[in-house]
């Protein structure tokens, strides 16, 4: 089965899934309450929603904002999008004008999963709805987390590590985790612990140099590979990057130094820049997150929750505080081999974008 029919699936079952459980308006472990206020916000008479963005710096976001906004446009609502570039402070006024705008659900990419424990609480009082999206708000009632499978992600980071050292299994690793504020970062980490645990302890595999990047801004990640280089020199094999955005980072930290190309570099989210170096063969692979799956259900909950509806979601994560009802969609290595089969395919990058500057013959067939 493609990856597209696949995805379709998991879409049309997801939406069933929501559908049933309103239908049957349950409660319990795993609901999401809908607003209190319920109905129309606008003066026009449309749903109003409000999506808080930690940042559209960078091109993951900006897919995220347009094919949420799309979907709930198409579903009769009305969005108000805010990004905070990487300030709370900022992130906090933007959930506050949003809860003054009329929203009547809130859906909040938080730049810091606990610092927004504190929107939550705002928009509560005002009887607004909760959605986190992508990245979890810990220790607060969050209504809802709609996610992928971030564990996973680590799992398969690391996986693919391991299978392509040039030594099978054996090797020297630097690693460059996300930004310490972010609840994924923690999670992609711990997968890939999962699965470099046993090689480590069995004396396999070595961290020779590992920090995390602030902000996950590719500057601070090429400060850690400037870091680690000082530090070992050009004895590694592998920069586990966690991220497109840091593994971009890395890889100019690499190129001054002659070694691009030469190591193995990890990645996320199939950014065009990341697929355009794994066709040049700078980055090693990347993880797809078929963003449209997430951003369909998290558009089609939050016009449900904004009419008052209630979701039940089959999944629990705990934040610290409760069970937050949740859905986790599923991940893919994007490598060289199956672009076209993956990314190209399910339409999230373009086939001539992807190979701008490769000569024809040297394309693989579309
Ligand atoms: C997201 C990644 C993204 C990173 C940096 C994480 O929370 O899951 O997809 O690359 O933030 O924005």
């Amino acid at each position: 089965m493609s990856i597209r029919n696949l995805l379709m699936i998991v879409s049309v079952v997801l939406s069933v899934l929501i559908g049933l459980v309103l239908a049957r308006g349950g409660g319990g472990e795993g609901a999401a309450k809908g607003s209190g206020g319920g109905g129309v916000s606008g003066g026009n008479g449309r749903v109003l929603v409000g999506l808080s963005l930690d940042t559209l710096k960078e091109e993951r976001w900006q897919a995220d904002r347009d094919l949420f906004k799309k979907r709930c446009e198409e579903l009769g609502a009305d969005v108000d999008v805010q990004a905070a570039n990487g300030d709370d402070t900022q992130q906090i006024k933007d959930v506050e004008s949003l809860i003054t705008a009329g929203c009547r659900v809130i859906v909040i990419v938080p730049h810091d999963g606990l610092a927004m424990a504190k929107a939550v609480e705002l928009a509560h009082k005002a009887g607004i709805p909760v959605i986190a999206y992508d990245r979890l708000i810990r220790d607060c009632d969050l209504d809802l987390y709609l996610s992928f499978d971030n564990v996973r992600v680590g799992e398969l980071q690391a996986q693919y590590v391991l299978d392509h050292l040039p030594t099978k299994g054996k090797g020297r690793l630097v690693r460059v985790f996300g930004a310490p504020t972010d609840n994924n970062a923690h999670l992609f980490k711990q997968g890939q612990d999962n699965v470099f645990g046993p090689a480590v302890e069995r004396g396999d595999i070595k961290m020779v140099h590992e920090d995390w990047a602030e902000d996950w801004k590719p500057e601070n990640a090429k400060k850690i590979v400037n870091a680690a280089i000082t530090n070992v020199g050009h004895n590694f094999d592998a920069v586990v990057a966690a991220a497109d955005g840091v593994a971009g980072g890395s890889i100019q930290a690499l190129t001054e130094e002659g070694l691009a190309g030469k190591v193995i570099v990890t990645g996320q989210d199939a950014e065009l820049a990341a697929c355009q170096k794994i066709v040049a063969g700078t980055q090693s692979m990347s993880i797809y997150k078929p963003l449209k799956v997430l951003a369909a259900t998290a558009a089609e909950a939050a016009v449900r929750m904004a009419e008052g509806k209630v979701i039940v979601a089959k999944q629990v994560v705990n934040n610290g505080k409760i069970d937050v009802p949740s859905i986790l969609n599923q991940v893919y290595v994007a490598e060289k081999g199956n672009l076209v089969q993956t990314v190209i395919k399910d339409g999230f990058q373009k086939y001539d974008e992807v190979y701008r500057g490769v000569p024809e013959a040297q394309r693989p067939p579309k």
